[in-house]
């Protein structure tokens, strides 16, 4: 998977995407990120990349002359190819979750685009980005958190990744419901003891108790998830003895 990320601030993906899986993924080559400063697409002295906004009042807006020229230079040179999508990150864009992470990593390369001040001109959003996306319903002061976001979940579900399939594929969200409580090592801690359970080696009543406890917690905090999700007579039973749909 290859992340093409347009940016003003180039520095701060250094960090984040050299550490831990990402860093890991980009050394393996199973992903990469090419980061391209906005800026190197302007062609007056100042490398002026914002403008006032022709309605008047606060703030400045990005121009669009320096956004098109990135993506047609990357797509001119084959870095990026005709069909890959061109993301701007907006919280005016569709909802990221997990399903449309799903949908990204199933691309080969992604363009992002990273905005600052109030926003880019309305004609990139109309005639450039083939896709717009919000990481949620609040007003980052730029897309580069935004960016890190998507790249990070997206990268995760490409194949070798994340260490071993089955903890990508257990998630919550990945499985439709929230993951049941984990527990690790000592058994007991400050008295607080892990189910027993989980220590009898009984594979089979382990899974029994991780679905139920992913259930009861779907239940607890996002019962709405119950809606989506293809449940068992069994999980039913288990549900309804927790006092779902009664
Ligand atoms: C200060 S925000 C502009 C918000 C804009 N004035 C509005 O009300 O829709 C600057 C940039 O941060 C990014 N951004 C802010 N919040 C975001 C979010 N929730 N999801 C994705 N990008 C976001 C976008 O790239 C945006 O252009």
């Amino acid at each position: 998977m290859r992340f093409h990320i347009l940016t003003l601030f180039s520095g701060m993906f250094e960090g984040p995407m050299g550490e831990s899986i990402m860093g890991r993924a980009r050394r393996r080559g199973l992903i990469s990120v090419h980061v391209h400063d906005i800026r190197d697409f302007t062609h007056d002295r100042r490398r002026t990349v914002d403008d006032y906004p022709y309605s008047g009042g606060p703030g400045m807006v990005m121009k669009p002359e320096p956004l098109f020229e990135a993506v047609e230079t990357l797509r001119e040179s084959g870095e990026l190819g005709e069909a890959s999508p061109v993301i701007l990150l907006t919280p005016q864009g569709r909802r990221f979750d997990q399903r449309l992470a799903e949908e990204l990593a199933e691309r080969e390369e992604l363009a992002l685009i990273c905005g600052r001040y109030e926003g880019v001109d309305e004609r990139v959003r109309e005639h450039l980005a083939t896709d717009e996306i919000s990481i949620g319903d609040y007003v980052l002061g730029g897309g580069e958190l935004a960016a890190m976001v998507v790249m990070e979940a997206v990268s995760r579900l490409v194949s070798g990744v994340v260490g071993s399939a089955e903890s990508a594929a257990n998630d919550s969200f990945t499985t439709g419901l929230l993951q049941h409580p984990l527990y690790t090592r000592p058994s007991v801690f400050r008295g607080w003891a892990a189910p027993d359970v989980l220590l009898s080696g009984h594979h089979a009543e382990v899974a029994r108790w991780q679905r139920r406890e992913s259930l009861r917690r779907t239940l607890e905090r996002r019962p709405d998830l119950l809606d989506g999700v293809e449940l068992s007579a069994e999980d039913r039973k288990w549900l309804r003895e927790m006092g779902y749909g009664t």
